[in-house]
Order: C-alpha cells, then sequence, then structure tokens
C-alpha cells in the first residue's frame, strides 16, 4: 500500500467507533476493512462495491478473514444489497455520489447504521447538508492532509441537528476549533482566489462570487 493511501485510511479508520458490523460501501481495496478488524474496531466487517473487479481485490486482502466467517465481500449498488450494519463508510468518493447512495438507501426503506463515516472528495456541503435533513448529527467534521491533499472527514451518528451555514460550508469541527489543517488550507484557498479576483477586475468572470468566497474564508485568519 501506497505511503499517501496508508495515511488516509488510518486517519479515516480512527474514527470508526467499536462496533458489531462494519460496512465499507465502495471499498475498492478493502484496506478500511481490513484496518477496522485488524484493530479490533469491529467484530465482522462487510466489503461491498458496485464493480466485481474492485470487490475481487478486497476479497483477496480478506480471504483469511471471509474463511473464518468474521468477513463477507457483497457486489451492491450502494447499500441495495447489504445486511443491517452498526457502522458504514463511504470514502473516496464525490460527495454528490455518497450523498445519492445514502438517500437512495433511506427511500429504499434500508435501515441505515447508527454512525456514517464519510469521505467525500468534493461537494462536502451537500453531504452535510443531506446528513442533517435525514436525521444525523455531526459528531466530527475536521479536514486533514496526507500526500499532498486535503480530506474532509465526517463521522455523523443518528440524532437531530441544525447547521449553520459555516458549518454546512466548512465543516463543524473546522469553524468551531480552527483545527491547523484548516487554518492552512484556509490560507492556501485564500492564495488561489485572490490573484483571480484581482484578474477578473471591477466587473464579470463571476468576481462577486469569488470576493464573497475571500470573504468569508478570511473570518478564519482574521480572528
Ligand atoms: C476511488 S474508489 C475509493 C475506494 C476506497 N473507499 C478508498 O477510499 O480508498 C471508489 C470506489 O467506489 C466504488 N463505487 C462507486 N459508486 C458506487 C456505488 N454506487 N456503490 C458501491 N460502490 C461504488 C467504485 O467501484 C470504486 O471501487
Amino acid at each position: 500500500m501506497k505511503d499517501r493511501i496508508r495515511e488516509r485510511i488510518e486517519e479515516i479508520t480512527s474514527v470508526i467507533p467499536r462496533c458489531k458490523v462494519f460496512a465499507d460501501v465502495g471499498c475498492d481495496h478493502g484496506y478500511a476493512a481490513e484496518k477496522a478488524l485488524k484493530s479490533g474496531r469491529c467484530e465482522k466487517a462487510v466489503v461491498s462495491d458496485v464493480s466485481e473487479k474492485c470487490l475481487m481485490k478486497a476479497r483477496s486482502l480478506l480471504s483469511d478473514y471471509i474463511a473464518k466467517g468474521r468477513a463477507i465481500a457483497v457486489l451492491s449498488d450502494g447499500f441495495k444489497n447489504l445486511p443491517p450494519c452498526d457502522v458504514a463508510l463511504i470514502a473516496g468518493m464525490g460527495g454528490e455520489e455518497i450523498a445519492k447512495i445514502i438517500s437512495d438507501a433511506a427511500k429504499d426503506g434500508y435501515v441505515l447504521p447508527e454512525t456514517l463515516v464519510l469521505q467525500p472528495m468534493k461537494n462536502a456541503d451537500k453531504v452535510r447538508a443531506l446528513l442533517a435533513e435525514i436525521g444525523y448529527r455531526l459528531e466530527k467534521d475536521y479536514l486533514f492532509y496526507v500526500g499532498e491533499k486535503y480530506y474532509f472527514l465526517i463521522k455523523a451518528v443518528r440524532g437531530a441537528d441544525v447547521l449553520s451555514d459555516e458549518e454546512r460550508e466548512f465543516g463543524r469541527t473546522n469553524v468551531n476549533e480552527l483545527p491547523p489543517d484548516f487554518i492552512r488550507y484556509v490560507k492556501e484557498e485564500l492564495s488561489k482566489f485572490a490573484p483571480i479576483s484581482a484578474q477578473c477586475g471591477e466587473t464579470g468572470c463571476g468576481r462577486e462570487k469569488i470576493d464573497d468566497k475571500i470573504k468569508r474564508l478570511k473570518k478564519y485568519v482574521d480572528s
């Protein structure tokens, strides 16, 4: 496993609570399930993927756990063919795809798990909005930096929640606790947006939107 993947998977699995059944939806290689099993975070793991080719990798990685009945591999579009689980991870997909998988499951009557751990590659705001809408509370929601990239990580548990605009856009833990990775991210975003705004001149090319974003970002480095 490459360092970048290993470090990302380690950060993700660090927020997985101890549970009976852990499901990794869109598992690909299956590294997160392997880590969850090895570290004793789950008694059983369900690895699932919509692609048979991807699922084969997880099947091979977890063959010993599968033989011992501690893991199963399921070909599935989202939660469609999954047994009930206590904790589910959906990582490495876009926020819109993640939100669709969760809302499709809710519409199909699948009983969603107590805890969802989500690592959207983009559009994290859409994931947060959906979670609050369907009755999940954001317990942890922060950015981490690995291999020259920032990743949002959201841990949500069942319960009512109301999100502020800032929490929805940037993540609850980030805006309330200002962790160092978030501050660095804000500074990097500002250094990307400021020259674009300057190039736009007084009018045109959506300067208003860019300036609004800059204003929202500046709040965290000016305070
Ligand atoms: C980029 S990989 C991420 C793998 C792993 N979760 C990680 O974070 O390293 C995305 C995986 O999600 C799978 N996938 C995409 N849409 C899916 C869906 N609707 N249901 C299940 N798996 C899906 C893909 O086949 C692929 O293996």
